[in-house]
C-alpha cells in the first residue's frame, strides 16, 4: 500500500479563494494512475478551506449560527475541490472514491476521538482508490473543528502501514528556513526529531489554521513510525511524486522517526 498527500498549495492557488490548479491536478492524477500498487490518497484544502476557516476561526469550533454556517460552507467547498480531484483521477483511469472525513471521523479537542476505517478498508479491498481530504469535522469538545490532511495521513498510516508515505508540497522538501523568504535556506536530505533545532520556523509560515510547520513536521515523525519510508517532495515537478512513490531516489526530504 502507498499513501500520498497532495498538498493544498499544489492542487489550489492558496491565496485565491476557491481557485483550483487544474493542470497540476490533471498531471498528478496521471502520475498516480500510472502506479501499479494500491494507493490511498489524501489532499489538502488549500484555498477551498484555509481562507474561510481562518476568517471565521473555525479551528476554535463554536456553536453560534454564523460559525455553524461558515463550517457548513467550508465543508461544501472542500467537497467541491475533492470532486475535481476525484474526477481527474477517474479520468486518468483510477477508480477513485471520495470518503469525506466529516462523515467518518470525530475529534476531541483536535485529537482523533473516533474514526470509522471500514469504508477505507472495504473500498481498498475491492481495488478502489479511497480519496480523503482536509475537512471540517465534529469535535466532541469544540462542537466542530478543522481536521488537516496530515492528521488523516497519520490515521491511515497507523492502520494500513504503507510501504511509503509521500507528501507532495510546493517546494522541494524541508529546508533549514523558509526557502521563499531566505535565499540561504538549505534543503535537508533527511530530517529526524534531533534536527528540529537547526530549522528556523518563521512566524510567517505559521498562518495555517491547521497549525505550524513545526507541528506538521512533528506529525510526520509519527507517520514515519508507521510507514516503510516517509518523504516530502515537490509536487510541482513533473513525475517527482510518481518516482518517489515508486521508490526511486528523488530530490526531497526523507523524514525519519525519532530515537
Ligand atoms: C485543511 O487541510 C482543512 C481545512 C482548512 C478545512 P490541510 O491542512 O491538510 O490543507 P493544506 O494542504 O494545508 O491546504
Amino acid at each position: 500500500m502507498l499513501l500520498v498527500k497532495l498538498g493544498g498549495s499544489v492542487v489550489t492557488e492558496k491565496t485565491h479563494l476557491r481557485t483550483p490548479r487544474p493542470a497540476a491536478i490533471r498531471r498528478l492524477a496521471g502520475e498516480l494512475a500510472s502506479l501499479r500498487e494500491p494507493l490511498l490518497i489524501v489532499h489538502g484544502a488549500g484555498s477551498y478551506g484555509h481562507i474561510l476557516a481562518s476568517r471565521h476561526r473555525l479551528s476554535e469550533g463554536g456553536s453560534t449560527p454564523s460559525r455553524r454556517l461558515a463550517a457548513a460552507r467550508v465543508q461544501a467547498d472542500v467537497r467541491e475541490l475533492d470532486g475535481l480531484v476525484v474526477r481527474a483521477l477517474n479520468r486518468a483511469g483510477l477508480a477513485a472514491v471520495p470518503i469525506p472525513p466529516s462523515a467518518v471521523l470525530s475529534l476531541d479537542d483536535g485529537r482523533v476521538s473516533t474514526m470509522d476505517l471500514t469504508p477505507f478498508l472495504e473500498f481498498a479491498s475491492m481495488e478502489f482508490t479511497p480519496v480523503t481530504f482536509g475537512d471540517v469535522v465534529r469535535d466532541v469538545h469544540r462542537g466542530f473543528s478543522v481536521c488537516s490532511g496530515d492528521l488523516l495521513m497519520l490515521e491511515l498510516a497507523r492502520s494500513f502501514r504503507p510501504e511509503r508515505a509521500v507528501f507532495a508540497a510546493d517546494v522541494d522538501g524541508l529546508f533549514t528556513a523558509d526557502p521563499k523568504r531566505r535565499r540561504a535556506a538549505r534543503l535537508l536530505d533527511t530530517v529526524g526529531p534531533k534536527d528540529l533545532s537547526q530549522i528556523e520556523f518563521s512566524a510567517a509560515s505559521r498562518t495555517d489554521v491547521t497549525g505550524s510547520i513545526e507541528g506538521k513536521v512533528r506529525r510526520m515523525f509519527e507517520i514515519a513510525d508507521h510507514a516503510g519510508e516517509c518523504l516530502i517532495v515537490n509536487g510541482n515537478v513533473k513525475n517527482r511524486v510518481r518516482d518517489a512513490l515508486r521508490g526511486r531516489r528523488v530530490v526531497g526530504t526523507r523524514v525519519v522517526r525519532g530515537p
